[in-house]
């Protein structure tokens, strides 16, 4: 079966139409699917009835998941099921005050999930099980498109960088004890490549967002300097793809490549639930790509 695709953005990202995951799929599917992902970058599911089961059945074909730490955000209970939510396990909805909706606002930076770790994640699925009727998109760019417009200039000047990723940094961007010193211990400052070759496609992207805080053996001013302005050169708005969330979608995304943000909504007035599985990358990106 080809994959009924359409583009969502001139750079990245596809819909695939026709497919039910919660009733499985065969292998031949699954590979068309990967093939998508390692091309498309960020692809998007419409109507799809998953449950935490069949979304961590379908999110293992991809990889072993990784196993959410204890954050504000959760109990650090043992699963891989991440609760991007404003409503608690019990169904009730917490205020935008509250410790764990405050602590999911980084989450409005661009980043790359769990970049901060030692062996960064390959992707992410978010399911959509309630949505705002106003705000709460989440945006996506391709850093794969943005190391393509780069002058040959800077990419030689940044090919061979390290990065230093760091989550206390980037958290702390929030406030100073968006952190728990238990979760800190948790979280050491990692290095990783700046610039990365997808194994499939032979594509390269530069790879930062906002945990990346220096790059290793450069100065302070000079390290943010160049992330900045990296950033900034992926993000511009004509760069963006903007998912509006229907009740049902899925969003798969390729975290090697892409960065994303969530968008704001009125927390007091709307409920916003959505369950993330992330897959881990093949190895720390110093020693995979
Ligand atoms: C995430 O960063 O994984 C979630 C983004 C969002 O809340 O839209």
């Amino acid at each position: 079966m080809a994959l009924e695709l359409t583009e969502l953005h001139d750079d990245f990202g596809a819909e695939i139409a026709g497919i039910d995951l919660a009733n499985g799929i065969g292998d031949a599917l699954f590979e068309e699917i990967e093939l998508a992902f390692n091309c498309y970058s960020v692809l998007v599911l419409r109507g799809q009835t998953l449950d935490d089961d069949s979304q961590i059945e379908f999110s293992r074909r991809f990889g072993p998941l990784e196993i959410a730490t204890p954050t504000y955000a959760n109990t650090g209970e043992v699963t891989p099921i991440g609760r991007v939510s404003n409503v608690d396990a019990d169904g009730n909805k917490l205020p935008a005050d509250h410790t764990r909706v405050k602590y999911l606002t980084g989450n409005l930076m661009w980043h790359s999930d769990s970049s901060f770790k030692e062996t960064p994640a390959l992707a992410s699925l978010l399911s959509a099980r309630e949505v705002p009727p106003e705000g709460g998109d989440t945006e996506f760019v391709s850093q794969r498109a943005a190391y393509a417009r780069l002058p040959d200039n800077l990419k030689a000047k940044i090919d061979d960088l390290v990065v230093i990723h760091d989550f206390v940094f980037s958290r702390g961007k929030i406030s100073e004890d968006a952190v728990t010193p238990e979760h800190e211990k948790l979280v050491p400052p990692v290095e990783q490549r700046l610039v990365r070759t997808n194994p499939m496609t032979g594509e390269k992207n530069y790879f930062v967002g906002s945990h990346a805080h220096l790059i290793a053996g450069w100065p302070e001013a000079e390290s943010r300097a160049l992330i900045e302005d990296l950033i900034q050169r992926a993000v511009r708005p004509e760069d963006i793809y903007l998912h509006r969330w229907q009740p049902g979608d899925l969003v798969i995304w390729d975290n090697r490549c892409v960065l994303h943000r969530g968008r704001p909504f009125d927390a007091d007035k709307y409920r916003r639930v959505l369950h993330r599985t992330t897959v881990a990358g093949a190895g720390p990106s110093l020693v995979a790509g």
